[in-house]
């Protein structure tokens, strides 16, 4: 590993070198701060954790100090955890996973606003968030001229660096130095109403600069670490899983023989998680060779398929790869320069451009109901799991838009298919095709009622079946309207059973 001084090669940028803490002894009370990071990589590590420490010496003398973040999406346990733990956070926007500031967000103490991935930037420019006081970005090397390479992750990083009064840059020796040239920056989108479409036609084009641009009269510190990104350990796709891919794959199939699509696809999306990898790791064994993706994250699936010759290019904001990617992957990260782009969010997960590429969208949800509504954030209408993240913008607009889950949670107490969603993130209006492991429902073209009667007999359970088709045929009967027939006073009642009895089933 490099030493931890010799990342900082400017000599102006040099002169701010300081210790975390000196650092966090910075930070105001009240100050609305964006930070880098997403999906638990590139985010700062050692300030964020002394403003921590900080934050608990202040509560302990009876001081109210709370600070507002807004970040890319995730980030790992040295600032939501850390944070959340000392009950420092006032508002946290967009997108969390992590077990302390859950626990803050649904137990009332912090204020968190669920906001789609692409929204956040533009929101902050249009002045929506009020002043952003400081950005404290996590950046790979300060270069002799006073370019900077990004990290492991773009996310916002480019606005908090524009829109903050004052900077801090954490330097970490431990993310490789072949980051270096793998970014694109664009610089110049504009507000309304002399916003410009971004030139971005193909899904591996690069349209920017690969550096940073970190004014210096608003570096106020710079800190030297080398601590690790958080890395979640990558699980073995279960049985579930790899039959939701095997649904996946057999439709894609059918859409290529039916020539609505070439056959190498279109650019991929694919969300987080078990589910996610178990369909790239399915698409190894599938008949498309020269994939593109246009996503939002790296994950240790899309890596392999880029190793097999499977993919060609790879688009995205963030690697968010498992300890065993990080070990085998990041140290050949540089062989990787011209298959991989590392974009800022609001060109990831841009609408404009998810809908120019025909991006197909694979993401997981909480639950979905008889009639294609989804929640991919609450648990029992209440509580925040994570948040909505990038899945509104790729549902939304996306050519074909999945969205998966296993039949049952909860070892089989839950059904994921009900009468009503106790959260709506997605509508009817978005999604195209709801898959779980007992098979796929393509709502393409389908009312209500005839998405309602494929999704019950496709998707659902046999345990919950039966029940559902109760629930329909007699909302057929006895809803006043026969569009989208509910029983209001049953709708939720699957839910309100499972808060009482701890089961779905009757
Ligand atoms: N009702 C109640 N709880 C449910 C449930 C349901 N229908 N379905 C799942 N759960 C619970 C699980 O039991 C688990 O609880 P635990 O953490 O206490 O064990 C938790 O929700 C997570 O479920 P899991 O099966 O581990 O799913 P996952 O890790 O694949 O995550 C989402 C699924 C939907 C939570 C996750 O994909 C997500 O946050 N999505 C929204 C953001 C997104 O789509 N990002 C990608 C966009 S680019």
């Amino acid at each position: 590993m490099a030493s931890t001084s010799s990342r900082v090669l400017n000599s102006f940028f040099a002169q701010r070198v300081m210790s975390a803490d000196e650092a966090a002894a910075l930070i105001q009370p009240g100050s609305m701060i964006g930070m880098s990071g997403f999906t638990g990589s590139g985010y700062p590590k050692a300030v964020p954790t002394a403003l921590a420490k900080r934050i608990e010496a202040a509560h302990e003398r009876g001081e109210s100090f709370r600070v507002s973040v807004l970040t890319g999406a995730s980030t790992g346990p040295e600032l939501d955890g850390a944070l959340g733990r000392v009950n420092g956070v006032e508002l946290r926007a967009p997108y969390q996973g992590d077990a302390e500031l859950r626990k803050r967000i649904n137990g009332g103490d912090a204020n968190y606003m669920d906001i789609h991935l692409s929204h956040l930037a533009q929101q902050v420019d249009y002045g929506f968030f009020g002043k952003m006081d400081l950005a404290i970005i996590e950046v790979t090397a300060i270069l002799e001229d006073g370019r900077v390479v990004p990290s492991s992750s773009m996310g916002n990083n480019t606005t908090w660096v524009e829109r903050a009064d004052k900077v801090i840059l954490e330097v970490n020796a431990g993310q490789p130095l072949e980051l270096e040239g793998m970014h694109d920056i664009f610089y110049g989108l504009g507000l309304p109403p002399n916003r410009i479409p971004l030139p971005l036609l193909k899904s591996n084009q690069r349209i920017g600069t690969p550096y940073l641009k970190v004014p210096q009269e608003k570096v106020i510190a710079v800190v030297n670490t080398d601590i690790g990104d958080r890395a979640s350990p990558f699980k073995e796709p279960d049985e579930a899983s790899r039959k939701i891919a095997g649904h996946i794959i057999n439709f894609l199939e059918w859409e290529v023989k039916k020539g609505r699509m070439p056959s190498n696809l279109f650019p991929l999306q694919s969300g987080v998680g078990n589910i996610a990898n178990a369909v790239l790791f399915g698409l190894e064994e599938a008949p498309f060779e020269g994939m593109a993706a246009y996503t939002e994250v790296i994950q240790d699936g899309m890596v392999h398929l880029l190793d097999v010759g499977k993919l060609t290019s790879l688009s995205a904001t963030a690697f968010s790869l498992s300890p065993e990617g990080i070990e085998k992957i990041m140290p050949k990260i540089g062989s990787y320069r011209n298959q991989i782009v590392i974009r800022q969010q609001e060109v990831s997960n841009n609408p404009e451009i998810i809908r120019r590429l025909g991006v197909i969208t694979m993401n997981a949800m909480i639950e979905g109901d008889i009639y294609g509504n989804v929640n991919s954030t609450h648990i029992m209408g209440s509580s925040m799991q994570n948040g909505i993240g990038g899945s509104g913008d790729f549902t939304r607009n996306g050519y074909i838009t999945f969205m998966m889950a296993p039949s049952t949670a909860a070892k089989g107490k839950i059904s994921t298919i009900v009468p009503m969603v106790s959260h709506v993130d997605h509508t009817e209006h978005d999604l195209q095709v709801m898959v779980t492991d007992q098979g796929l429902a393509d709502l393409r073209g389908l009312s209500p009622k005839q998405r309602a009667r494929l999704i019950i007999e496709n998707c659902s359970h046999p345990d919950f079946r039966p029940a559902l088709r109760d629930y329909f045929n007699r909302a057929e009967k006895l809803a006043p309207g026969k569009h989208t027939p509910h029983l209001l006073d049953e709708s939720l009642s699957w839910h309100s059973r499972f808060v009482k009895t701890g089961s779905m089933l009757a």
